[in-house]
């Protein structure tokens, strides 16, 4: 049996979401998958050893690479010519997102990995705007024919890695300043008063513990963000303003179990679609062509 192990990190769980997806479908082949979610405050040492392919998640922050999920991967030893692969997703697909593995596929290759395939999924935006779910709900039908192109590439050893664009490599670079970011726009971080109950919630969700009372029971911040969002997306009173990016605030989180189950009466992105969405029109084209290449109609 292939034994293969998907190592992600998930701010909101949209990673979370595609990774249990891809360990069923792996399953359903054949393979005998563990997961194991980063955890950015106890940094533990994996045995890549054991294993016959792994698969590493991550979404995309800054047209980049999430700087923890760097820190975690130079921490660990990856084995001589073992399969690497990688699914990383994003709520757009400009250009500029290609490139955002970049670090990591270099670091791989440093330590003489073999990194097989990518795949880039589309989920929705944590930031800057809430997704309509019908769009959301299209979107993840995109992803599971994405999901079969992943798992009968990786199953036929057929290999998926595409070169990056040198304009999207060099934008990739300064971009990387989200590895600190969260740290310097959490200082601007505060509650508003009248709308927090005081719930704690976004104390529980924060996975660097980095939100607390204080001794009054106020509500407040260290400086150590990751600006994963989950504690503004998950706020009942939508209370928390995120700093600089306040006007980029998302509250209420995805619930995608409800999600699936609407039923779409005509599709919501077509070859008329404008403005920001437009990216996806190439998006799926790309897929569904990849598709019916390997499985026809
Ligand atoms: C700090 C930050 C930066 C982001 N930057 C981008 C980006 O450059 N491009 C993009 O398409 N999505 C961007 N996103 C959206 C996320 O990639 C997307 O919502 C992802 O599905 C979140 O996954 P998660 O829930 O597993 O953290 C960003 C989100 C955050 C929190």
């Amino acid at each position: 049996m292939n034994k293969c192990l998907l190592v992600f990190y998930s701010g909101t769980n949209n990673t979370t979401y595609i990774t249990n997806k891809l360990k069923t479908r792996l399953e359903n082949e054949g393979y005998e998958v563990e997961t194991y979610r980063i955890n950015p405050i106890k940094f533990e040492k994996l045995d890549f050893s054991q294993y016959d392919l792994v698969g590493i998640g991550h979404p995309i922050y800054g047209f980049n690479l999430p700087g923890i999920v760097h820190k975690f991967f130079k921490k660990q030893t990856f084995i001589k010519d073992q399969r690497y692969f990688i699914y990383k997703n994003s709520g757009e697909t400009y250009g500029a997102n290609d490139a955002s593995s970049l670090a990591l596929r270099r670091l791989i290759k440093r330590r003489k990995g073999n990194l097989t395939n990518e795949y880039h999924f589309i989920m929705p935006y944590n930031i800057h705007f809430r997704f309509d779910e019908n769009l959301v709900k299209e979107m993840l039908g995109i992803d599971e024919l994405l999901m079969d192109i992943l798992v009968k590439e990786i199953k036929d050893n057929i290999p998926n890695v595409k070169k990056y664009k040198f304009v999207n490599r060099l934008i990739n670079h300064p971009m990387r300043l989200t590895y600190i970011g969260g740290n310097i726009n959490v200082l601007f971080y505060k509650v508003d008063k009248k709308r927090c109950i005081n719930c704690g919630l976004c104390i529980q969700k924060c996975q660097m513990n980095n939100i607390y009372r204080d001794k009054r029971g106020k509500i407040k911040f260290h400086s150590r963000c990751l600006m994963c969002m989950n504690c503004t997306l998950n706020c009942p009173k939508d209370a928390i303003k995120m700093g600089l990016f306040n006007s980029w605030r998302v509250n209420k989180p995805y619930n995608f179990k409800e999600i699936e189950k609407i039923e779409l009466k005509e599709p919501i992105i077509t070859e008329n679609t404008k403005g920001f969405f437009k990216c996806y029109i190439k998006t799926y084209e790309q897929i569904k062509t990849r598709h019916k290449e390997l499985f026809g109609e």
